[in-house]
C-alpha cells in the first residue's frame, strides 16, 4: 500500500464490532507513536490503554456527554488510549521558559496521528477524541495531578471494512503555494 492509500483510510471510525483489540496489535500502533518526532527530542507524552471491560465502560461515560450528545460511539470501543502530555523534562521545561515556545501540543498530535495510522496498518479503526471529562478519567486512572490529559483515542475493529474514502478536505490548491504567500 502507498502511504497516501494508509492516509486515505485513517479515518474517524464511530462503529466498532466490540470484539476485543490484542496487546500486540496495540504495542505496535504505541511504538509508531514512540518513534515520532518532538521538539527538542522532548517525547513529552504517556499513553494509557484502558481494555479493561469495566473501568473502558467508566471512561466512556466520561467521554460521552448525554447533554451536548456527543461520543456515544466510544462505548463500543475496544480501548480508549489516554495521551497524557508529560512535560516533566527539565530540559523541556528549561528551554520552554528561555525560548517562550510550547511545541508540545504539536508533538502529541504528530504522536497520536502515527498511532492512527500505523492502526490502518492493523486493520484497526480509531477516532481521536478531544471532549471528555478530564477529571473524572484522571481519578478513574489514578493519573498525578502534575500530568494533563491531552488527547484521547478509541480503538476497535470497525464494523466496516476500511476503504479508501473521498475526503471532505480543502482543496490541495488552496493551501500551499510555491515560495511566496499566495
Ligand atoms: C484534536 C481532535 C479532536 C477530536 N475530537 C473528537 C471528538 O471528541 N469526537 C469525535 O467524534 N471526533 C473527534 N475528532 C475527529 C474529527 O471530527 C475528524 O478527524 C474530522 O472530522 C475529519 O474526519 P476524518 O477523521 O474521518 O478524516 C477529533 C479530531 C481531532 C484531530
Amino acid at each position: 500500500m502507498e502511504f497516501l492509500d494508509y492516509m486515505k483510510r485513517r479515518e474517524s471510525v464511530r462503529e466498532f464490532t466490540g470484539e476485543p483489540v490484542s496487546h500486540q496489535d496495540l504495542l505496535y500502533c504505541l511504538e509508531a507513536a514512540r518513534l515520532s518526532p518532538s521538539s527538542l527530542n522532548s517525547q513529552p507524552w504517556k499513553f494509557i490503554v484502558v481494555d479493561d471491560p469495566l473501568l473502558h465502560q467508566k471512561v466512556c461515560a466520561a467521554i460521552h456527554d448525554p447533554l451536548l450528545q456527543i461520543n456515544r460511539f466510544v462505548y463500543g470501543s475496544a480501548a480508549i488510549v489516554v495521551v497524557l502530555k508529560d512535560t516533566s523534562s527539565m530540559n523541556l521545561r528549561i528551554r520552554t521558559l528561555v525560548k517562550k515556545f510550547n511545541f508540545t501540543p504539536y508533538d502529541i498530535g504528530i504522536a497520536v496521528q502515527s498511532f492512527c495510522l500505523a492502526a490502518v496498518d492493523r486493520g484497526l479503526g480509531t477516532c481521536i477524541i478531544g471532549w471528555g471529562k478530564h477529571r473524572r478519567i484522571k481519578d478513574l486512572l489514578f493519573i498525578p495531578d502534575d500530568k494533563e490529559i491531552a488527547l484521547m483515542i478509541a480503538v476497535g475493529h470497525p464494523k466496516e471494512e476500511i476503504q479508501p474514502k473521498a475526503k471532505n478536505r480543502k482543496p490541495l490548491e488552496s493551501i500551499y503555494s510555491f515560495n511566496t504567500y499566495r
